[in-house]
């Protein structure tokens, strides 16, 4: 829908955490049209736009008054009187306004609820609909992470993220429907054993573990106890987070310390006794050497898709698809700051023949704009959470809905 921008207010509000982020609404010719708020990361690559927080003892630091006035003040009055229809156009405004190359100056969070508010204004009927064009549409492949551990839990468990990725059914609401019944199922063995306690920031279960490879073979049990064929039907996906426990001797995992090399060796051992499909940052974000080995050995039976390592960064994605550091990217819009660019390397993404993975971030808020991109953009993919707790279910209900009108729903492994 055509119209100019009259208005964009900021507000704080709380996330998951219970730490402060941005919402910011866009007016359009007078009429409140869109509403965006944006998630944070715990587990975040160095080389991210930057979430700008006001510092300082209030908020313990995470204040965002900084980027609510920014909201209020500059980016308001460049917007205002712009065609909100014109995505592009915003966007590459919003760009030349902060003028640094990571967002720094008004903060990728001010930045990104402008865009995604005016993305939300544009948008007449459904969101996806707007995103997709005339392009095709499928429900995308959830990876539900129902096992936590890493920076996103308390527990002594090193791997960040276990999931399920429920692929071998007709539909998407079957598909969820049993990684539903097998986090339910994950409790019910976790309980058994003496090892339920709570969740972590991501709604899957966060028990502590003898050794990494206890996640597996419980993730492994609940699949089955829950009815399901293991690699048929559903099977295992890692998000390892390794920047997290990469230290300058090497990474410590299980109380050793490992070179990549060592490290892929487990993984290898892993793929030859799990029905795993995708690991997430097997390595650290500027380990390029061991991707490149890791991916060139054992790209051809596994996903291996890089999070810290490219945050959605066109170029570092490119220097990705030169090294053969992958065969897969996470798209966080967060890490680079607007709809337009996350756009672009979806797009950048899949013309290499990159897997492309939409996610939502450890803290996260009601907002399901991800539902809508990856259905928008047939990404293929999503990652978000345990389908527990409203900031995870928020983007599977909204799933559900945008499956009253897409039915595709492809078996990518
Ligand atoms: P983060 O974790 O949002 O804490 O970065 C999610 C992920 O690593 O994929
Ligand atoms: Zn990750």
């Amino acid at each position: 829908m055509s119209g100019a921008v009259s208005d964009l207010s900021a507000r704080m509000i709380l996330d998951s955490r219970g730490n402060p982020t941005i919402e910011v609404d866009c007016y359009v010719d007078g009429l409140l049209r869109g509403r965006a708020s944006i998630p944070s990361g715990a587990s975040t690559g160095t080389h991210e736009a930057v979430e700008l927080r006001d510092g300082g003892t209030v908020w313990a630091g995470k204040g965002v008054d900084g980027p609510v006035s920014h909201v209020n003040g500059e980016i308001c009055d460049s917007l205002v009187g712009m065609d909100v229809a014109d995505q592009r156009a915003i966007d590459t405004a919003l760009i030349e306004l902060d003028g640094t190359a990571n967002k720094a100056r008004l903060g990728a969070n001010a930045i990104l609820g402008a865009s995604i508010a005016c993305l939300r204004a544009a948008a007449e009927g459904s969101l996806w609909y707007h995103i997709a064009g005339s392009g095709p549409s499928s429900l995308p492949v959830p990876q539900m992470n129902i096992l936590n551990g890493g920076a996103h839990a308390t527990s002594n468990v090193d791997v960040q993220e276990f999931m399920v990725v429920p692929h071998g059914f007709d539909n998407f609401p079957e598909a969820l429907r049993s990684g539903v019944e097998t986090y339910h199922a994950l409790k019910s063995v976790l309980k058994e054993e003496g090892l339920l306690g709570g969740v972590g920031d991501e709604g899957g279960f966060a028990p502590n573990l003898p050794r990494n490879e206890d996640g597996l073979r419980y993730v492994l049990d609940a699949i089955e106890r829950a009815g399901y064929a293991p690699g048929d039907q559903i099977s295992i996906a890692l998000d390892v987070a390794a920047q997290e426990f990469c230290q300058g001797d090497g990474y410590h995992m299980d109380g050793q310390v490992l070179s990549g090399t060592e490290l892929g060796d487990i993984y290898s051992e892993w793929l030859d006794s799990y029905p795993i499909v995708s690991i997430e940052d097997p390595f650290g974000e500027d380990d390029w050497e061991s991707w490149i080995e890791f991916t060139e050995r054992e790209g051809r039976r596994v996903q291996i898709v890089g999070d810290d390592l490219y945050v959605t960064n066109p170029d570092r994605l490119l220097r990705g698809i030169d090294l053969g550091a992958t065969n897969a990217i996470l798209v966080k819009l967060n890490q680079i700051g607007t709809v337009t660019e996350t756009i672009e390397v979806i797009r950048m993404a899949r013309d290499a023949g990159f897997g492309t993975v939409i996610s939502h971030r450890s803290g996260e808020t009601s907002d399901d704009v991800i539902a809508d991109i990856a259905v928008g953009t047939d990404a293929g993919q999503i990652k978000t959470g345990a389908p527990a707790r409203s900031d995870r279910t928020a983007k599977y209900n909204q799933l559900l809905r945008i499956a009253e009108q897409v039915d595709a729903y492809t078996d990518l492994f």
